[in-house]
């Protein structure tokens, strides 16, 4: 059933505008119309200059995080029927990163945050002989399983009071993503990178606050995730 439905949304031009502002949109949408349908609805028939990314439109990619209704989530996920419809629903940009233009920031911390954990398979030992893939057993791989699930898509890190200080800390999506090779038994580089999540940027700026966890789309456990990592740093054990 059709039903109008209020998006008051943080708008920002940096070719015209000093500071942001809010605008609001108006639109017919379905329950089960997701805030990416309601976007892309506004875009179409409202207002061509509505900014925003998205890409796959079905939790994939990463692209379309944002904070509504004060929380980070991902547009593509957010179907309107979970939030209250009856009064205005507020979207705006994820924070601590800059603003490039409405809802649109520039990511190029977060990635450099990420590439410093270096988030690859690491092993210059040769294959086994007999030519196939390294093997481990269903328990090597469940150990990293849960973080496997990264989208890359920021909502951790932006929701992080001590990235909002200091982007200079990696952050928990660069942590899930070093704990994903730390703890695989086929790599070969884990002391390497604890040894950089233990320096000044790494897991011991985290102050357990937990927003990360709150705000992961694929619900990784992530607070446990840097817990993890902080013991193998302290213990020097990877068990
Ligand atoms: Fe930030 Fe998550 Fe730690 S929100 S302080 S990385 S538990």
């Amino acid at each position: 059933m059709l039903e109008k439905v209020t998006l008051k949304i943080l708008r920002y031009n940096p070719e015209k505008d000093a500071q942001p502002h809010y605008e609001r949109y108006t639109v017919e949408a379905e329950p089960t119309d997701r805030i990416l349908d309601v976007l892309e609805k506004i875009k179409a028939y409202q207002d061509g200059t509505l900014t925003f990314r998205r890409s796959c439109a079905h939790g994939i990619c990463g692209s379309c995080a944002m904070r509504i209704n004060g929380r980070n989530r991902l547009a593509c996920k957010t179907l309107l029927k979970t939030l209250d419809t009856s009064k205005e629903i507020t979207v705006e940009p994820i924070l601590g990163l800059p603003r490039v233009k409405d809802l649109i920031v520039d990511m190029t911390t977060f990635f450099d945050n990420y590439k410093k954990v270096m988030p690859y398979f690491i092993n210059d030992e040769p294959l086994p002989e007999d030519g196939r893939e390294r093997l481990q057993s269903p328990e090597e791989r469940a150990r990293f399983d849960d973080t496997t699930k990264c989208i890359l898509c920021g909502a951790c890190t932006t929701a992080c009071p001590t990235f909002w200080a200091d982007n200079s800390y990696v952050g928990p999506s660069a942590i899930v993503n070093a704990h994903r090779f730390i703890f695989d038994s086929r790599d070969r580089a884990a002391a390497e990178r604890l040894k950089i999540l233990a320096g000044d940027s790494g897991v011991f700026r985290c102050r357990t606050a937990f927003n990360c966890t709150e705000a992961c789309p694929r619900e990784i456990k992530i607070t446990k995730a840097i817990a993890e990592v902080k013991r193998a740093i302290i213990t020097g054990r990877l068990d």
